[in-house]
């Protein structure tokens, strides 16, 4: 359990939070390419940590990121003329660049220099494998990029709306064992599933967690006695949301590699990215990512249209289906795996009371991510830059195995852990 002060130090995120200090020395995913298909297309709206920012892509093909309110008098900039390499307040007309310099004043006289002492604040934007990031730290202090394997090879990226703070989203994700329960299911709906259903015949996994610099690498180890092997799945947490972890192809023999960063857009909301490869690195073909992305319940005929918000949701109970929750069909009754992990992490209300809580032996992961940011936010606090803000790769991938049971997992592991770019 944590006590309510450090509750409430690693769940808040605005400005001037410890944690939210902490997070804005990292670079963030604000949007996917996907919602700025075109050079002088609509601006869009990006909430993150508590504040409102707009974005748009120019007439060059570049995406700008600035804060929501004109300097003028404050109209939000998401109604602006997006033309001509920069957005253009409809209120009075002034005009910005994706850097944020104002470069057109029309209601004021035509010799005044007012508009070269005007900027709108503009964020860094890095663009790279289907998704937007920016840093909203102290200007000119971004730190390098952090490449990892996902961005450098073929993949596919998506996200979801979920209506819970970042840390119950991300805690979910970290814990290994609910998916033997969670997720299991008896019957085949989709073709991603464990035939042999390994999770689910040793469900308390021994975790193991060892710390690194961009955060730490873990692993579930389910001894399986009849055939004295251990299946083992190792995982990395990367400071300060995201996590890799591994996907038998189960039936096709084409293994993937997922992910998630869960970024908070404020304190009670936050998106889940999702992003995936195959271990080959080959392309996924059309069918893969369709048949993964409505397993997972993410598909765009599971969303609201025009929206990454689920048609299952807290409002109709998920579309809980009792019956089949009943028969074993699926252990939630819930479809979508992505939508049962929602529907639990949101059910434990906006912000968690984690004053509350009984961890076990099973939450050691969970326990030390949560170390690891409230370490980050001292970090912060005392002028040290956190865990693995400064890299400028994490080339480690996740992966799963048979082991015999008594060799160690990493050792034996070693090469698969590593990423390839
Ligand atoms: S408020 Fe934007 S130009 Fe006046
Ligand atoms: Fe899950």
């Amino acid at each position: 359990m944590l006590s309510k002060e450090n509750n409430e130090r690693i769940t808040r995120v605005g400005p001037g939070t410890p944690m939210g200090q902490a997070l804005r020395r990292y670079w963030i995913p604000a949007l996917l390419t996907e919602e700025l298909p075109e050079a002088d297309g609509p601006p869009v709206r990006v909430r993150l940590l508590g504040e409102d920012y707009v974005a748009f892509r120019d007439t060059e093909g570049q995406v700008g990121l600035v804060w929501n309110h004109c300097p003028h008098r404050g109209a939000s900039l998401f109604f602006g003329r997006n033309e001509e390499n920069g957005l253009r307040c409809v209120y009075h007309g002034w005009k910005f660049n994706r850097h944020g310099a104002c470069v057109d004043m029309p209601n004021e006289p035509e010799e005044s220099s007012f508009k070269d002492r005007v900027k709108v604040a503009a964020f860094p934007v890095v663009e790279q494998a289907g998704m937007i990031w920016t840093f909203l730290g102290p200007e000119g202090e971004a730190p390098p990029f952090p490449q990892m394997e996902w961005m450098n090879i073929p993949s596919f990226v998506s996200k979801s709306y979920q209506k819970s703070n970042w840390l119950q989203a991300m805690e979910g994700g970290l814990d290994t064992s609910h998916s033997s329960f969670l997720h299991r299911q008896t019957d085949s709906i989709g073709k991603s599933f464990d035939p042999k259903n390994l999770r689910a015949r040793a469900g308390n996994p021994k975790l193991e967690v060892v710390r690194t610099e961009y955060g730490f690498r873990y692993a579930g180890v389910r001894h399986l006695k009849d055939e004295n092997q251990n299946y083992v799945r190792a995982y990395h947490y990367v400071m300060p949301f995201h996590q890799m972890r591994s996907h038998q192809g189960w039936s096709e023999g084409r293994p993937t590699v997922q992910g998630h960063a869960w970024v908070p857009i404020d304190d009670e909301t936050c998106w889940v990215y999702n992003w995936m490869y195959l271990r080959s690195q080959e392309p996924l073909t059309h069918e893969e990512i369709e048949t993964e992305e409505r397993a997972f319940g993410r598909h765009p005929d599971d969303l609201i249209p025009g929206t990454y918000i689920s048609k299952q949701n807290a409002e109709n109970n998920y579309l809980i289906d009792r019956a089949a929750q009943k028969s074993g069909l699926t252990y939630t009754g819930i479809h979508g795996i992505n939508t049962q992990d929602m529907a639990v992490q949101e059910s434990m209300g906006p912000i968690y009371d984690r004053t509350q809580e009984h961890l076990g032996t099973a939450d050691l992961a969970i326990i030390q991510a949560r170390r690891l940011l409230l370490e980050a936010c001292t970090d912060v606090e005392q002028g040290r830059y956190p865990l693995g803000s400064q890299l400028a790769e994490v080339p480690v991938r996740a992966a799963e195995m048979l082991i015999p049971a008594d060799q160690p997992w990493y050792e034996s592991m070693k090469d698969e852990l590593a990423a390839r770019w």
